[in-house]
């Protein structure tokens, strides 16, 4: 029906925004506010005209308490519909929030998500399913906030032979769901900080700690991921991309997951196995997605053929302030023959390991935004062949992790479980975290 549901404030500037298809570009709603005051100069007073059309995109709203609710779509759509639509949802929303307005929005973001995607999966194009939504919906929300833990019953046999990776009977006295958002960065950058080459692996990986026969269902955000022609994705952090498209390659679910609904609604539900298992992993992969290394390391090595060498190394975290990389480790390769190591690192600790030539310099914590040098001094045999060729054909690696944080702005919205016959109060509880993959790598020269 409606490709993107806008809630605006009175001036036209959106509060929430869901898009359902992806067919038109997200930044199209801006030019809303223009139109509405182009349409307010053509129409007379006490007139009222509840759509706009511009370039083939028709703007279908509602003023409602200083707000605008408004639907967007290309094709021709029955606007009598798509008006019933909005104004049943704003309906459904008062009897949540008692008031639908920009302050009960901003409250209620999550559920509001929810909600949206509720009723487009109802399929609530046609009017008269409204109570069946409003039941439905009611019910749903309420039972998962309200209800406290009853006794445990086994779930009927019936469900249990659609649903080969679980067994029924499970039973936890405490129902909980922990999801991780796992993404590894590879880099490939220059001696100069240049990034070369860049991929995000991302992985959601759940625990389930949950009885009986659950459905789950996981709402990511709309940017970054799903869509195609994306602009914003990424910019979480200080090292933002450069504008260029976002695509996600390579999506893999678990069996679990319901393949079609995903495909045609972008909503991701299943029954999850029980224990620990990978959801979703994903691929994206753009040279110059991410423009800065989010860990910059910059090494100067000098050698004194026959007697020493000398090194001098600067890392920053390129990440915003209030971030934090842990356990950061530089690995820098030596020359095999090194010997007698001494180290002034500002700040961590730095220890030789000889029998892989290398020092790693290690930072338990580093802020976003901070600079730290580290020298080093080793001692060289006075015989020796090519050591520097040897040498600058290894590169510097660097292992960090940083929690609280995703590089492709993948965002969990919410988890909801529901366990039809059980009804228990469950705690979906979700965690981020980038971290370095197996190549992050910074060349020498
Ligand atoms: C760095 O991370 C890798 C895994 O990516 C690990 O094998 C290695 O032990 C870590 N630390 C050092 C000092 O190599």
């Amino acid at each position: 029906m409606a490709s993107q549901i806008h809630f605006l404030d009175i001036k036209g500037k959106p509060l929430l925004s869901r898009d359902y298809k992806g067919d038109i570009p997200p930044n199209t709603i801006e030019k809303f506010p223009m139109l509405l005051l182009e349409l307010e100069n053509t129409i007379d007073d006490g007139e009222y005209k509840p759509f706009i059309n511009d370039q083939g995109i028709n703007y279908i709203f509602i003023n409602h308490n200083n707000l605008y609710i408004c639907a967007l779509t290309r094709k021709n759509e029955n606007i009598m519909t798509i008006i019933i639509f909005l104004s049943k949802m704003i309906d459904v929303m008062t009897q949540y929030f008692k008031s639908l307005e920009e302050e009960s929005i901003r409250d209620n973001f999550v559920i509001i998500y929810e909600l949206l995607d509720e009723m487009m999966d109802f399929g609530i194009v046609q009017t008269t399913d409204f109570k069946i939504l409003k039941e439905y919906i009611t019910q749903d929300y309420y039972s998962l906030i309200k209800s406290t833990p009853t006794h445990l019953v086994a779930p009927p046999n019936a469900l249990t032979n659609a649903v080969s990776w679980r067994k029924d009977g499970i039973s936890y006295k405490k129902n909980e769901a922990f999801l991780d958002v796992v993404e590894s960065i590879n880099m490939l950058i220059t001696a100069k900080g240049q990034v070369l080459n860049s991929e995000i692996l991302g992985e959601i990986k759940i625990k389930s700690h949950l009885s009986g026969m659950p459905d789950l269902r996981l709402g990511l955000n709309d940017k970054g991921i799903f869509t195609s022609n994306n602009n914003g994705a990424g910019g979480e952090n200080g090292a933002s991309n450069s504008g260029k498209n976002v695509e996600m390659e390579d999506i893999k679910f678990h069996q679990c997951v319901r393949l079609s609904k995903f495909e045609n609604e972008k909503i991701i539900t299943f029954i999850p196995p029980d224990g620990e298992f990978t959801l979703m992993s994903y691929r994206l992969s753009l040279a110059q997605f991410l423009s800065k290394p989010l860990i910059l390391v910059d090494c100067k090595t000098k050698m004194h053929k026959h007697s020493r060498i000398e090194i001098v190394c600067t890392v920053r975290a390129q990440i915003k302030k209030k971030s934090t990389a842990n356990n950061v480790e530089v690995i820098i390769p030596i020359p095999d023959d090194a010997d007698s190591p001494k180290f002034n690192p500002e700040y961590g600790s730095v220890k030789w390991i000889p029998e892989k030539s290398c020092l790693v310099w290690k930072l338990k914590t580093f802020p976003g935004g901070k600079l730290f040098t580290m020298s080093a001094e080793l001692g060289l045999p006075a015989v020796m062949d090519d050591t520097e060729n040897i040498l600058s054909k290894k590169p510097i690696k660097v292992n960090f992790s940083i929690p609280y944080f995703t590089t492709s702005g993948i965002q969990v919205r919410y988890l909801r479980i529901n366990e039809p016959k059980l009804q228990y109060q469950s705690y979906p509880w979700v965690r981020y975290i980038t971290k370095s993959g197996e190549d992050y790598i910074v060349r020498t020269r």
